[in-house]
């Protein structure tokens, strides 16, 4: 891969349009061998980059989906504690007299050790690392994380180091819900996702929805910005677009009307305080 607009070509083969931000961002986390911080409102395609990045490059992708209270057993690893106890009483029953020290040596071993996807990422790099919504997780899962992306290695105590052959190239999303800590951001280059503009919004539509027309994406794509600018409680990502759009198409319809619209309006909001608002608008948002 020797330049963005190279890697903006393979990205659209896997299905994903990056504009010259993206692709310059993603390059240079390539060639620099950076974690790459991604940071937009919901449906700016910060987790797509991510799979399409590992399709287009042709690396398996491993997903670490953060939430509340992730900690270091769900993220790395743990053992496996029931199968642990069957190898143990096993043991028992096959022997008169146990030998502790072997006992204990045999119970941690990797057979008995469930990989979670860091240690999977460290173990399979070349491979694509997905820390998805870091914004979910507290800051002690972070300062853990930091770690680790700094060494690309961690410790078992049990069993001993575990270090990458080759860095995996991680990708950092975060809706922002959050700020995420310096610290972590020091380590990473940055990019601010936005929304795409009409021109990338049709063709997304397009590229992702066969069958549909010029004229029914550029209505869908135009009524999506419009709703974006409306400061609604949940705006419309490009997800809610192509929902919006395939649901048009499910009812057989090439355009959007204030009619057809407003019986749709669920494919693209998802709070009724929106919905009401915007029903009372439709008709300048469709002129
Ligand atoms: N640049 C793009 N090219 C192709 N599809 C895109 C693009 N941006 C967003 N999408 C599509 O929009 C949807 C939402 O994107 P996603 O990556 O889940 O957003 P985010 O992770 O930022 O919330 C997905 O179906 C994705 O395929
Ligand atoms: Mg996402």
């Amino acid at each position: 891969m020797n330049s963005p607009e190279e890697l903006a070509r393979t990205l659209e083969g896997a299905g994903y349009l990056a504009d010259d931000g993206v692709a310059t961002a993603a390059f240079l986390a390539l060639r620099m061998q950076r974690p790459l911080f991604c940071e937009g409102e919901p449906g700016t395609g910060k987790t797509s980059l991510a799979v399409a990045l590992s399709r287009s490059l042709e690396l398996p992708l491993i997903r670490l989906q953060c939430h509340e209270g992730i900690d270091a057993a769900q993220a790395l690893y743990e053992w496996d504690f029931p199968r642990q106890l069957l190898h143990l009483r096993a043991l028992e029953a096959g022997s008169e007299s146990l030998d502790i020290e072997a006992a204990e040596q045999s119970l941690y071993t990797e057979r008995f050790l469930l990989a979670r996807p860091l240690l999977r990422a460290l173990t399979t790099a070349p491979c694509v690392l997905l820390v998805d919504e870091i914004d979910r997780a507290d800051d002690e899962f972070e300062a853990f994380l930091l770690q680790l992306l700094d060494e690309n290695a961690v410790t078992i105590p049990e069993l001993g180091e575990v270090r990458a052959e080759q860095p995996p190239l991680v990708i950092l999303t975060s809706n922002r819900t959050r700020e995420v800590h310096d610290a972590l951001k020091r380590r990473c280059l940055y990019h601010w996702l936005e929304h795409p503009d009409l021109a990338r919004e049709v063709a997304i539509l397009r590229r992702r929805i066969p069958g549909i027309g010029e004229r029914l994406a550029t209505q869908v794509s135009v009524a999506a910005r419009r709703l974006r600018e409306l400061e609604l409680l949940k705006p419309p990502g490009v997800a809610e677009s192509l929902d919006w759009a395939q649901a048009l198409l499910a009812l057989n319809r090439d355009e959007l009307d204030v009619d057809t619209a407003s019986r749709t309006l669920g494919a693209v909001l998802k709070y009724t305080e929106d919905m009401e608002r915007v029903r009372a608008k439709l008709d300048a948002l469709l002129a």
